[in-house]
């Protein structure tokens, strides 16, 4: 297994239990879909997985997590980066006043300029419209330009593992199956995917193998085909 989370639970400052008990286990180049209601603690598992918990003084009360043997409980994100985890978080995903380009040549600092500019080329494959943006302002790209810059600039890490945390959420509807299509790409290229999204429809129909998180707990996963037709669905969400 690339990656196995155990029984994680997470406190924030104010008491809050973010999550309960979250064990997740994702396989080399394997699409897993996390799906469940508003505030069941999705973006707390990404955060706890990519690391970003420092800035909220957040803290992990039990429970580890392994990637690739290692235990990297805890680990910071520039630290979970040279493992091999890159996450497109879901807000604050570009840094508006940096060009297209700079987001690219900001990151991946521990990969040789051979595989930065490979990784890159694939990403640009991916979106190949970005290609022709990377003079111009991220700012000023639509939302669907900055999600595909945000994901090419976790592809230039060249990750094991993608997270990305509300893939489509924003966005016109027409870009949620490129972006499902890419995340498929993506995967068969061998990195695995941890994708969450409001629309459930396409997060089942590309993950293999799905997870269902309440009140911050696991309370269900398995194989996709056992997700599709699930009253899960219509949990919390609109739309589909
Ligand atoms: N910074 C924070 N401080 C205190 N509590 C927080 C913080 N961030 C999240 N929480 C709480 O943790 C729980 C899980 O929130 P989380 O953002 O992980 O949910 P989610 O599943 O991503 O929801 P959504 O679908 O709305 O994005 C919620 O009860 C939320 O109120
Ligand atoms: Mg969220």
């Amino acid at each position: 297994m690339l990656l196995k989370a155990e029984n994680i639970a997470l406190r924030y400052p104010n008491g809050a239990l973010g999550i309960e008990d979250v064990s997740i286990e994702i396989g080399d180049g394997q699409i897993v879909a996390l799906v469940g209601a508003n505030g069941a603690g999705k973006t707390t598992t990404c955060r706890v997985l990519s690391g970003f918990l420092k800035a909220e003084d957040t803290k992990i009360i039990r429970g580890r997590v392994m990637f690739d043997g290692l235990d990297v409980t805890g680990w910071e994100p520039h630290r979970l980066v040279k493992v091999g985890i890159s996450a497109v978080p879901e807000r604050n995903k570009i840094f508006r006043n940096l060009t297209v380009r700079e987001h690219f040549t900001s990151t991946a600092m521990h990969r040789s300029r051979a595989e930065r500019a490979e990784a890159l080329d694939f990403g640009l494959q991916l979106f190949p419209m970005i290609r022709d943006r990377l003079k111009q302002c991220a700012g000023t790209l639509s939302g669907g330009q900055q999600q595909m810059v945000a994901i090419i600039r976790a592809l230039v890490n060249s990750p094991r593992l993608l997270i990305v945390d509300e893939m489509t959420l924003g966005l016109h509807p027409s870009l949620q199956q490129p972006l499902f299509d890419a995340l498929g790409t993506i995967a068969r290229q061998g990195t695995a995917c941890l994708v969450i999204d409001e629309s459930t429809t396409h997060t089942v129909s590309t993950a293999q193998y799905c997870y269902l998180i309440e009140a911050g707990r696991i309370t269900k996963h398995g194989p996709s085909q056992g997700f599709a037709d699930s009253d899960f669905l219509t949990i919390g969400y609109v739309g589909g």
